[in-house]
């Protein structure tokens, strides 16, 4: 194993003591003085000079989707993980907190990439704590099989993440009843229980639903008896923590048709993997570069997990090269053409990459229409992109008769984007994680200067991305 006693780690107490804001001073101080003089913005907000291409080589890491995951799986082992490929971004740090508070030690390695989860001695934490650390993710949901497994109780806060719709958690407390779990609503959150153990159960999801399906395979796997579960997920991120579960000691069969067995065991030990890449980090700079008209290479991303994405890409007009040790995407000149889309569950087209996406629509010669099928709100960042000068209306409830690939859900949204429009700087606010990294995009397509507020929401989910922005000759002004 790579990771040494050698290394410098840093201890969860550590951890746990530093804000976000602190991790990321130093970096952001380094932008200061790039920028040359201060203008009196606070660590929250970009001046960016738009109307240049981006044109370099930037890497993404582990996914974000799944790197917070795999940390928690690290709880059901009886041995310490090691997990590499782990992105620096705010979510990471929101998850290992809570893990330190339940007992979970953990140390890094210098570049802060290969984390080392050490569950010897888990133990209940204080419900005060968790609430407070919990901050604005999801993933605390996904706690509840392991932490019901290792102590026979949990607490998880009310949830957080985007803006994006009600995101209900109906179908994780469906599934972990299934299993046996007792759930008692609380003021501040859920408190569950287990007096009989939790035994293997025949589940059925209502929709294909992601953190669903990872809170089934993390609680059936050491459950007694054997889990059926149907309508599952199957997204590579999924995939990858079925890879690690399976590292671990777990018995799980992927069947065609959305099915997936899950043979409980009694016992797991911990893992060493390295996490998947992001497809969404990746397609949100092939979506840069296009609306720039730019040429980046974007290190780290595979092809497979990618290939509904590069369709979509090549129909929109954009150029792309697959090697070995990333994708190159680029803008071959002329003009970029209109699409239809439906955001769908994998293999479809993901719903975290319409945001990027439409900035680069807005530049196509023509209508093109995203229907969002996933979630009932994502179009929110639409209004400051018009406010630039784009042509986007939003139907919330969908459009009339209207022939559509993906099955219709209660509710519907649509949005039709006439291009091209040239666009031109604002003051634009960060509404959401992806909404806001198209913000950024349009800030960096428009002629003119821009100013985005409420960055602090990006750094939930995108890496160092005022260092990339840098890498890629973008033009812009930061300050810690
Ligand atoms: N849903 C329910 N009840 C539930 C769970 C989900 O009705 O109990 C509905 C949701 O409201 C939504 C649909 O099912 O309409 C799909 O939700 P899903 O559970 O698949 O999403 P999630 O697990 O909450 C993850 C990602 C999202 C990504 C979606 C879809 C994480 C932490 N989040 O969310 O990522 O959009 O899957 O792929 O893994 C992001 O990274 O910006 C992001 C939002």
């Amino acid at each position: 194993m790579s990771v040494s006693k050698n290394d410098v780690f840093e201890s969860d107490a550590e951890l746990l003591k530093r804000s976000p804001e602190e991790l990321e001073a130093e970096g952001r101080k380094l932008d200061a003085q790039k920028a040359g003089a201060r203008v009196g913005l606070t660590s929250d907000e970009i001046i960016i000079n738009g109307g240049r291409p981006l044109k370099g080589r930037i890497e993404v890491r582990g996914a974000k989707n799944l790197a917070t995951k795999a940390m928690v799986a690290a709880l059901l082992g009886k041995t310490p993980s090691v997990l590499r490929n782990v992105p620096n971004i705010s979510d990471v740090r929101v998850v290992a907190g809570l893990l330190a508070l339940h007992g979970v030690l953990i140390t890094r390695n210098e570049d802060q990439t290969e984390w080392r989860l050490d569950p010897s001695n888990v133990e209940v934490a204080h419900q005060a704590d968790i609430d407070a650390h919990a901050g604005s993710s999801r993933i605390p949901i996904l706690f509840c099989g392991p932490l019901l497994h290792r102590l026979g109780e949990a607490f998880i806060p009310d949830l957080g993440g985007c803006r994006i719709g009600d995101r209900p958690i109906d179908f994780h407390l469906d599934a972990l009843r299934n299993f046996g779990a007792v759930i008692e609503k609380l003021p501040s959150g859920i408190s569950l229980t287990a007096p009989n153990g939790l035994k293997g159960a025949n589940i059925e999801l209502p929709y294909p639903s992601v953190g669903a399906t990872e809170q089934v395979l993390l609680t059936a796997v050491l459950a007694e008896g054997q889990t059926e579960l149907r309508n599952a997920a199957i997204e590579p991120e999924i995939i990858d923590l079925i890879c690690i579960l399976q590292k671990m000691g777990a018995i799980i069969t992927v069947e065609p048709n959305r099915v997936i067995f899950i043979e409980g065991v009694p016992e797991l030990r911990g893992y060493d993997h390295r996490a998947i890449f992001d497809r969404n980090e990746a397609a949100s700079w092939a979506a840069a570069a296009l609306a720039t008209k730019g040429d980046v290479f974007v290190g780290g991303v595979k092809q497979e997990e990618m290939m509904t994405f590069l369709n979509v890409f090549r129909k929109v007009g954009g150029d792309f090269d697959v090697h070995d040790d990333g994708i190159r995407f680029w803008h071959p000149g002329g003009a970029l053409k209109p699409v239809t889309i439906e955001t769908d569950v994998h293999p479809g087209f993901m719903t975290d990459w319409q945001q990027p996406l439409v900035v680069a629509l807005t530049q196509a010669e023509g209508t093109s229409t995203i229907h969002e099928t996933v979630y009932e709100n994502r179009f929110g960042f639409t209004d400051a992109l018009n406010k630039m000068g784009a042509e986007i209306t939003v139907y919330k409830d969908g459009l009339n008769g209207d022939t559509r690939r993906v099955m219709r859900r209660e509710f519907e949204q649509a949005a039709v984007i006439t291009g091209p429009t040239p666009l031109t700087g604002a003051d634009i606010e960060v509404p959401d994680l992806r909404g806001g990294f198209s913000h950024l995009i349009a800030a960096l397509t428009a002629e003119g200067q821009s100013k985005v507020t409420n960055l602090g929401i990006i750094s939930r989910g995108y890496e160092n991305f005022i260092e990339k922005l840098r890498l890629l000759g973008a033009d812009f002004v930061f300050e810690s």
